[in-house]
């Protein structure tokens, strides 16, 4: 087997079909076997839930070659836990933990000539989705469903790779107070194509949504959640019901904790405080950790003392970090990485 023959360094993230991929069926109460399949495309009735009303929720996790050269993923436990939650508030039968972890080696290993070199910037982004499928037209769940994961090789979430970003506080909001907020379903992604079609025009890299209900604290963005350094070297990230529970964040806490000795909390972090902070970053799978240099509310900017052309000093240690045990450098903490080749 060889490599695909792709410019691995110079991948954005976008969408390149890979050669096989993973669905099971759900009808009549029941998940299907599920098989491996090379079909990318899904036929549906122009009635089916999803088209309709949204039924769907998703994952994102990725798959890494590591130093020496063994194909790992990153807590796809935690995926898999947390599509549960995802399905459940949106009346989707859940796929079973273990299936979800085995289907995510089998979609790994029989795509491996698409996992990138490591060293070479990019990784394996893993996919997996659930959607009601057959017709529905009063609003209600559908009865028939189907789960998929299909890969593609990506580099950098943002194009410039870790440039600092520049961030506007945004008027919309992506979630509801009591809402879908906390869970991965696309009707909350939905929610935040104008917010993010209107920054980009405005010049802006992401937005930062504020909380529904007052408007005063820091959510997160469209596709990650906020992590910020204190003048005196803490990390804190934060707390809210309508944010996604970012394993990204749940395990640079950890890192800050237990591998670099940092104190680090979430908590609620009213936007008054943003101004005091010395660092920003977004934590995501997709994001890693991309600094962050420039917060813009209404005009009015906060410059983070880390500055326009290079992570902050403990961001740069958490991303060293966290990205040095994904990719084998690093030793990881218990049942963290799971081993597929
Ligand atoms: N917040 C949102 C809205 C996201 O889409 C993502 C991406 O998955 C995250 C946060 C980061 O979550 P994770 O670190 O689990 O990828
Ligand atoms: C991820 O990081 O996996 C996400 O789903 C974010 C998305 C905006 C690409």
């Amino acid at each position: 087997m060889a490599k695909k023959d792709i410019d691995w360094g110079s991948l954005g993230f976008g969408y390149i079909k890979t050669d096989y991929r993973y669905v099971s069926n759900y009808k009549d109460g029941a998940w299907d076997e599920g098989e491996m399949t090379t079909d990318g495309n899904v036929v549906l009735s122009e009635c089916a839930g999803v088209i309709q009303y949204a039924q769907t929720v998703f994952e994102g996790l990725k798959a890494y070659e590591t130093e020496d050269g063994r194909l790992v993923t990153f807590r796809p436990d935690l995926n898999a836990e947390r599509i549960e939650q995802s399905a459940k508030r949106l009346e989707i039968p859940v796929f079973p933990k273990d299936r979800f972890i085995d289907a995510v080696k089998k979609v790994v290993k029989a795509n491996e000539d698409y996992v990138p070199p490591y060293g070479s910037g990019a990784t394996l982004y893993l996919r997996p989705v659930l959607f009601g499928t057959n017709p529905v037209i009063g609003v209600k769940p559908a009865n028939e469903y189907q789960f998929r994961i299909f890969g593609t090789p990506v580099g950098p979430y943002f194009k410039g790779g870790v440039k600092p970003l520049t961030i506007k506080v945004s008027d919309f909001d992506r979630a509801a107070p009591n809402g879908t907020g906390n869970i991965k379903a696309g009707l909350n992604y939905a929610m935040s194509l104008h917010a993010i079609v209107t920054a980009h025009a405005e010049g802006y890299d992401e937005n930062m949504y504020l909380d529904p209900k007052t408007r005063t604290n820091v959510e997160e963005t469209g596709g990650a959640n906020f992590l910020f350094v204190t003048k005196d070297g803490k990390v804190v990230t934060p707390k809210s019901d309508s944010i996604l529970p970012s394993i990204t964040r749940r395990s640079l806490v950890y890192v800050a904790k237990h591998y670099l000795g940092l104190e680090a909390e979430e908590r609620v972090i009213p936007f008054e405080e943003v101004k005091d902070m010395a660092e920003c970053g977004l934590c995501g799978t997709a994001a890693v950790i991309s600094p962050v240099g420039k917060i813009v509310d209404h005009g009015k900017e906060i410059c983070l003392p880390s500055g326009m052309t290079e992570m902050g000093p403990i961001t740069k240690k958490l991303y060293d970090t966290l990205t040095g045990i994904q990719m084998g450098r690093i030793e990881a903490p218990e049942g963290w990485i799971y081993e597929i080749k």
